[in-house]
């Protein structure tokens, strides 16, 4: 049995740490906000490089209320891409506003910056790149065109904690950064979490008030704001496992430099990342037209592995109104159909990964010839 995710593993490694700082909340009873996440924004601000972190209950809300703080509302546009997790697109609909998409670079999945100043109306207010599966959207020409356009930059750090793109972490390099600490992300909490990461102090007050009920002094509430507070138990436990980090990541990072290894010369598609990125691996996916055939030969093997994300947002029945027809971005079109996501964590053992690749390998030879015919 290879698992896709292993957190039983990893609460294994850190038993002692969590259980202790779990037993400080319990002990202090700040169960929502409180001295955990204040000093977990502080320091994942910082690890971002960034001044402030303003902690949420997920990393849905932190886009909702990044949007929100950049004024985003009824009748603007957000420019984002739709091969990308559905939240990507609700959190722009949250506001009011429409998620207009572009397509991605098919080598990397990320938002082609060439097709974004032609998507660029009077209403279009924002622009939304997703670091999907780890690895930083090209930043430098979208930053260009956000700055000659006056746009904000949001950025979906949700799948990139500890990402770099030319010497620079993820999440700093925009107007703001929004993470999430679901508990299968790179950084996940025990239960559910997100963070806007800005250096922007004015932006940051603004999120900050609207994750607590739109004011900053107890009943005055200030704007119309939301109850989006990052739980005490989740600061607690994320900053034990802030901790890891790195580690975690280097090791996810080993991890794709063996399955490179072991698939060389093979065939198989593996990751592409820009030289300039440092790519974090949430996600190690590759391609095959023929993905039903690969997954259930690996699920007979006992090897799980998962699609993300199988339908690009624009042609999901939910967003069926935005009138968006198949063929409008063919190169996220086909990388839905075809990406595979293989086994992928810090605990994945060696021996692990050769039974997977040897699976792979061999089962893509069948699934190449399946497609052939
Ligand atoms: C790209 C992307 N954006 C946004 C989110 C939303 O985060 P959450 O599930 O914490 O609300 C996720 C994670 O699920 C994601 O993968």
């Amino acid at each position: 049995m290879v698992p896709f995710l292993d957190l039983k593993a990893q609460y294994a490694s850190i038993k002692s740490e969590v259980d202790a700082a779990i037993q400080g909340v319990l002990n202090s009873c700040q169960f929502t906000l409180g001295t955990e996440v204040a000093a977990f924004e502080e320091e994942f601000a910082a690890y971002c490089g960034s001044a402030y972190g303003v902690g949420v209950n997920n990393g849905t809300s932190a886009l909702h209320l990044a949007l929100l703080a950049a004024d985003v509302g009824a009748g603007d546009e957000v420019i984002t891409i739709p091969f990308t997790f559905v939240a990507s697109a609700a959190a722009i609909y949250y506001t009011g506003a429409k998620p207009v998409f572009v397509d991605i670079d098919p080598r990397t999945y990320t938002m082609n910056p060439k097709t974004v100043e032609a998507a660029i109306t009077p209403r279009t207010k924002a622009i939304l790149p997703v670091h999907l599966y780890g690895q930083p959207a090209d930043m430098d020409p979208i930053l260009q065109i956000a700055k000659k356009h006056g746009l904000v930059v949001i950025e979906d750090a949700a799948q990139a904690h500890g990402a770099e793109y030319n010497g620079g972490r993820i999440g700093g390099l925009g107007d703001m950064g929004c993470f999430s600490f679901y508990p299968g992300k790179n950084l996940g909490a025990y239960g559910e979490g997100g963070m806007v990461v800005t250096s922007n102090p004015e932006l940051a007050r603004k999120v900050r008030m609207l994750r607590d009920w739109g004011g900053e002094k107890k009943y005055q509430h200030v704007l119309k704001g939301y109850n989006m507070r990052l739980e005490g138990m989740q600061g607690a436990v994320l900053r034990v496992k802030l901790r890891h980090l790195e580690a975690w990541t280097e090791a996810r990072r080993a991890a794709a430099v063996r399955y490179g290894a072991l698939f060389a010369g093979s065939g198989v598609p593996t990751p592409y990342a820009h030289s300039n990125v440092r790519h974090v691996y949430h996600i190690y996916a590759t391609r095959t037209a023929k993905r039903e055939t690969l997954q259930a030969g690996l699920q007979a093997r006992g090897i799980q592995t998962g699609i993300h994300y199988p339908t690009p947002v624009h042609l999901l029945p939910a967003y069926a109104d935005l009138g968006y027809k198949v063929g409008a971005f063919p190169h996220s079109e086909q990388a839905a159909n075809e990406v595979l996501s293989l086994p992928m964590y810090p605990e994945l053992t060696t021996s692990m990964q050769e039974e997977v690749a040897a699976a792979v390998i061999e089962l893509h030879g069948v699934s190449r010839a399946a497609a052939m015919t």
